[in-house]
């Protein structure tokens, strides 16, 4: 039987420091589902489908990474249906385990048979997260070396609509 993770998240956008995680995780498992969640307490920059699409691009070279959306209900459920015994977080500073620790608990509360697994990124990646790149995107910073170039091309295109609808 294949061992299937899912990777969830936000992803708003995918970083590098995401996709490092997820080549970490294909290490370990035999296929990895990107899904792309919906955090209630976050406003995203970028749709489903932007982030659908960016990512699709971004993991378009591995074979055993496929991209999906929870539009609605619970990872755990997701994952039940999913066949996923693992869930694969990214943890890159001591900050993030607190509500890693909560969120891994309870998923493990609703499906006893699911395992949060954590993974650390290479260290050039700890100061990289989503709300920052698109911080320093947004207001005209460079951020190649943190996102696909496909995700640069779509930040820069948010950054023009931006500046579009200011003038
Ligand atoms: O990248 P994020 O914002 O930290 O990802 C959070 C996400 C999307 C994984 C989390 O909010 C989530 O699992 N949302 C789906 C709804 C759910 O199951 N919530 C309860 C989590 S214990």
């Amino acid at each position: 039987m294949k061992r299937k993770a899912i990777y969830p998240g936000t992803f708003d956008p995918f970083t590098n420091g995401h996709l490092d995680v997820l080549d970490r995780a294909l290490n370990i498992f035999d296929e990895v589902e990107v899904v792309i969640g919906e955090n209630s307490q976050k406003k995203t920059l970028f749709t489903v489908n932007d982030r659908l699409e960016m990512i699709r691009e971004v993991v378009c070279e591995f074979p055993s990474v496929s991209v999906a959306v929870l539009h609605d209900g619970l990872l755990a459920d997701y994952a039940r249906q999913a066949g996923a015994r693992a869930i694969v977080r990214g943890v890159r500073q001591v900050k993030d385990f607190e509500y890693e620790f909560q969120m891994s608990l309870l998923n493990r509360h609703l499906y006893p048979d699911v395992t949060t697994v954590f993974l650390m990124p290479n260290v050039k990646y700890t100061y990289v997260a989503s709300s920052i790149i698109r911080e320093v995107a947004m207001l005209g910073g460079d951020v190649s070396k943190f996102v696909h170039p496909c995700v640069l091309d779509m930040l820069h295109k948010k950054l023009q609509e931006k500046q579009k609808s200011k003038s």
